[in-house]
């Protein structure tokens, strides 16, 4: 599939397991004709589909932020003209007033859900982390820097919510909120899926509840997919190796990398972790040039 990605970009949007450091990994082992749609029932920062950049596709997650945040591009309500004076409204606001402006703006969000003030949040937070309390309330703290919206860094962002915004429009996407057994559902044999689920020991918040018995549950109906699929989860780390890699799939070819998992802003607290991509029998593997990574 590289012909659709000749050069990774980032999105607009951050989220723990974000793939953009592992899409030319992925894409190289995707064999898909383009005639189906493009399938995620875990959508996330939406980097994967925003690379492969297909003509149709149904692109699901149960967090219905991001959901309307890529609703909002679609529709323009989220564009870089309005996106741009309001991060500049914002982030001088933030710059006076410092943290205590994050936790307003936080209060707003949870009361609101405006994809704006969402993506304030996402791009001003520590870390990049997208993390709900048990009531469903954004809870992530500040990232401490007060000046974090200088001008370099809003027309960044401005620049990743145009390129989505170009690879949108004009296409045939549908973005839903939906639990992935709903999206499994109406798979057609013609579509491709890609699957990016929560990791089963890892990550668990309101939108992310994901234990062993998702992960079974999920490997189960996977297999009875008559469309191709590819499906990304963990193979090792330097403490486990992921049982649910040999129980399910130790049938079906897969792919490994190494990768590395920024959880912190600490060299010591980056994961290193095998990632593994499993994939449909008639996924066929193709050995091409990786695409360079973003
Ligand atoms: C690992 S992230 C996907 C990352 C994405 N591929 C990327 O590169 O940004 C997993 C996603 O699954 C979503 N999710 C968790 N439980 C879900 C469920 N039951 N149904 C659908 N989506 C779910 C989360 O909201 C999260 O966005």
């Amino acid at each position: 599939m590289n012909e659709h990605a000749n050069r990774v970009k980032a999105p607009p949007l951050k989220i723990q397991g974000i793939k953009t450091k592992l899409v030319s990994f992925i894409l190289n082992h995707v064999k898909w004709d383009g005639r189906g749609r493009w399938v995620e029932p875990f959508l996330g920062s939406g980097v994967v589909v925003l690379n492969v950049n297909p003509e149709r596709a149904l692109l699901a997650d149960a967090n219905e932020h991001i959901i309307h945040f890529y609703r909002a591009i679609q529709t323009g309500e989220m564009n870089p003209y309005d996106l741009r004076c309001f991060l500049a409204r914002e982030g001088q606001v933030l710059k006076e007033k410092g943290q205590a402006h994050y936790y307003d703006l936080r209060e707003r969000f949870n009361a609101h859900h405006s994809p704006f003030d969402f993506l304030f949040l996402n791009r001003a937070c520590f870390n990049g982390m997208m993390r709900f309390n048990a009531q469903g309330k954004f809870n992530v703290p500040f990232c401490r820097k007060p000046e974090r919206f200088a001008q370099a860094y809003i027309t960044k962002i401005c620049n990743q919510v145009a390129w989505a915004g170009e690879r949108i429009e004009g296409k045939d996407w549908h973005f839903a909120v939906r639990d992935w057994r709903d999206t499994l559902r109406q798979i057609e044999d013609s579509d491709f899926v890609y699957l990016d689920p929560p990791y089963n020991d890892r990550h668990a918040d309101y939108y992310n509840r994901w234990g062993d018995r998702d992960a079974d549950g999920l490997a189960r109906e996977v297999k009875k997919l008559k469309a191709r699929f590819a499906y990304s989860t963990w193979k090792q780390n330097k403490y486990r190796t992921n049982e649910h890699l040999t129980t399910h799939f130790s049938d079906y070819p897969t792919a490994t990398k190494a990768h590395f998992y920024h959880v912190g802003a600490k060299e010591s607290l980056r994961n290193a972790m095998e990632e593994a991509l499993v994939m449909s029998p008639k996924t066929v593997l193709r050995t091409l040039e990786s695409v360079p990574s973003a």
